[in-house]
């Protein structure tokens, strides 16, 4: 392979496609940053270098999902791609082609794929017993089955895993399971499966993990893995199942994760078909292109095992590479929900500029699978510091002189060719740290060129000679150095910072700001008027992101706590104690005040009379109640709710509401009843 801009390479790159149920949060976004800047950085390179993705749209989840919104399976991918992709387009992934793994290229590579793999003898059927829900009709995966642990009895558990104790079993040996769907027991029933024969390519598979198409940890853990053997893969479902059903196996339904991948092949077909690019000479056996999957860690499975053996079994070449990225925490932790740090793509962008966290990302990325920390601290200080405090400031230091003293035209010569010629034979280091993933080690190369341009000014104090007559030539000449300068960083930030490159690029008036421009110097070359291209990280914005991030959790539990159906369809929960309930303080409240709360489009801010106090509680009632509707009225609260720090102020009690899907209705007692009295 070469990495020389010389030799255009033929490169087809993916990141794992998202479950089409789930928003876009911080954790799927940085495999999609790392992918769309290692893609921007070949492209800039000049090679034909081709990004796709997909929603992975099919299973139970998806199914049960639209079941419960009351849409079909169809209507509910279709809105979720387009949030998706709304999602990608406002941090800039700019794939080539956004597909579905529910479509009819898809369907084709699949039913191509296992009729090759099939006819080879690479597929056994056999009866298994599994767990059934008799009221949903369905067979039920692990998840979908809650019991107590056998082991430590802990009630509430996963049919595979205990979280109490981390004993692992099957969902028979729960103690007294139900169906997580319907409330159910489940019965177990026998049917056939379709299994992918794995230990037919077992030879195969060690030979091809020790090749180098995976990072040496997940080589180590595979060698592992391999130890303990291989077993069949079971890629059938049986009907009622949102995917494509078998070729000659009528109520059988390829398992999502054998379509999924394969939703990569489908979505480059479909880019091929649309742009007149040749699908076989990137999927051919002997083909010279190179492909590369970028994924998570979890994933490594499906990816490194399944995937290369599908595609060799069926004559196809098989991956250049598996990229591997660990897990994002937030401030040293898990995302966490309650904190306000499982941060949805959307959320976050309402408040803040994606590209800061582009480069964050950047900044931290290696080519490893360690666990990536966002600090929110360190997130502001290092994008103020670096982009704003450095890379910005050497523009907006020189530009105002240009325009002044030059007319906004860069001086005719070049004052310090050698220091501009550093700057350009860096590029090379920072382009084999591109690619090689070492997105880290490129940002600290960069920063250095930053801090010796901001030097080089400093001591010139242009700002000092401008004020002495007879220097005008001298301080353009400085600046023109300057612009230069920040040029040749603008080309190698171009991939982290796509949207600030391409203001930079109109600032300095250039068609491109691809790799090999750098080598360009600009003499006698008009530059635009500056603006400012990237302002500071505010700390209060961040706060505004984790707060919005408490409300989209308090939205989500309400959507799924809301009944949609009778009973059968959102059974009653689990039993509690009597003294459980006794916690509670139930009291009823007088609606003194009722007001609009700006910036919240859901809430209404109450000042409730309790008799002895007076309490102010933020309601997501707004879409049901005007203000002046409510004062007055009587309700019923938690009283001894622990209070909510909001992005507005502090909640002090809950009131109680029922909602559907046509509205929310407030709790009233009968009339004679007194504000402050306990509800029993
Ligand atoms: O883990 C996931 O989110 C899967 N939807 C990834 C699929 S990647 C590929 F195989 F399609
Ligand atoms: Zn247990």
């Amino acid at each position: 392979m070469s990495n020389t801009a010389s030799q255009p390479r033929k490169i087809l790159v993916t990141s794992a496609l998202p479950y089409a149920n789930g928003s876009i949060h911080l954790g799927h976004l940085l495999e999609y940053i790392q992918t769309d800047i290692w893609v921007r950085f070949q492209k800039s390179r000049g090679h034909e270098c081709h990004y796709v993705c997909a929603d992975d749209a099919h299973g139970t989840a998806i199914m049960l999902r639209a079941e419960m919104e009351g849409i079909s399976s169809e209507a509910l991918i279709e809105r979720v791609s387009r949030e998706h992709q709304a999602d990608f387009a406002r941090f800039g992934i700019a794939f080539d082609n956004y597909h579905s793994t529910h479509s009819p290229e898809n369907r084709t590579h699949s039913e191509h794929i296992y009729r090759a793999l099939r006819d080879a003898g690479h597929i056994a059927t056999r009866d298994i017993e599994q767990m059934y829900d008799p009221v949903k009709g369905l067979f039920l995966a692990d998840r979908f089955i809650k019991g107590i642990c056998p082991t430590c009895k802990t009630d509430d558990q996963y049919g595979d895993n205990c979280e109490a104790c981390g004993a692992t079993y099957t969902p028979a040996e729960l103690i007294d399971p139900v169906s997580a769907i319907s409330g159910a027991t489940p019965e177990v029933r026998s049917s056939t499966h379709y299994f992918f024969k794995l230990p037919d390519f077992a030879d195969f598979l060690k030979r091809w993990v020790g090749a180098g198409h995976v990072q040496p940890q997940i080589r180590n853990k595979l060698m592992e893995w391999f130890e303990s053997g291989f077993n069949e893969w079971d890629i059938s479902r049986d009907a009622p199942y949102f995917g494509f059903e078998i070729p000659d196996a009528p109520g059988k339904y390829f398992y999502v994760w054998l379509d999924a991948p394969i939703g990569y092949l489908a979505s480059f077909q479909n880019l091929c078909d649309r742009e007149g690019i040749d699908f076989d000479a990137y999927w051919d056996k002997d083909s010279d292109a190179e492909v590369y999957h970028f994924i998570g860690k979890d994933i490594v499975y499906f990816h490194a095992l399944f995937w290369p053996a599908m595609l060799e079994g069926a004559g196809l070449r098989t991956p250049t590479g598996i990229n591997c990225h660990g897990f994002v925490t937030v401030n040293g932790a898990k995302m966490s929900k309650s904190r306000g740090t499982f941060i949805k793509a959307e959320t976050y962008a309402n408040h803040l500029n994606p590209e800061y966290l582009r480069y964050y990302f950047a900044a931290k990325l290696t080519s490893g699978v360690d666990d990536l920390d966002l600090n929110l601290d360190d997130f502001a200080a290092r994008v103020n510091a670096d982009l704003v405090g450095k890379v910005v400031n050497i523009a907006s230091r020189c530009a105002g002189f240009i325009r002044k003293l030059g007319g906004g035209s860069l001086s005719t010569h070049c004052a310090e060719p050698d220091l501009i010629a550093r700057f350009i034979d860096a590029g090379d280091a920072i382009a084999e740290d591109y690619e090689a993933r070492e997105f880290g080690h490129a940002m600290r190369k960069i920063m250095e060129l930053a801090d010796e341009a901001n030097t080089y000014i400093a001591d010139k104090q242009p700002w000092v000679l401008a004020k002495e007559n007879g220097r005008e030539q001298e301080v353009i000449d400085i600046c023109s150095v300057g612009i230069n300068l920040f040029r040749q960083l603008m080309v190698y930030l171009a991939p982290v910072v796509p949207t600030m490159a391409d203001d930079a690029r109109a600032f300095l008036k250039l068609d491109s700001l691809d790799w090999h421009t750098r080598q360009d110097v600009l003499l006698d070359h008009d530059i635009a008027k500056f603006k400012p291209l990237m302002t500071r990280v505010e700390r209060d914005k961040i706060d505004a992101v984790t707060e919005a991030s408490k409300e989209d959790l308090a939205e989500e539990k309400k959507m799924k706590d809301t009944p949609k159906g009778p009973l059968a369809e959102d059974p009653i929960r689990e039993q509690i104690d009597f003294e459980d309930f006794a916690k509670v303080d139930l009291r009823i409240a007088r609606i003194a005040k009722a007001d609009y709360v700006e910036g919240a489009d859901k809430l209404l801010k109450l000042t409730l009379d309790l008799g002895s106090e007076s309490r102010t509680v933020f309601a997501g009632i707004r879409s049901a109640y005007a203000p002046e509707a409510l004062e007055g009225h009587l309700t019923v609260m938690v009283a001894n709710l622990a209070p909510r720090k909001m992005r507005f102020g502090v909640s002090e009690g809950m009131v109680l509401a029922a909602s559907n899907d046509q509205g929310i209705y407030l709790l009233e007692p009968h009339s004679g009843a007194e504000p402050g009295q306990r509800v029993t």
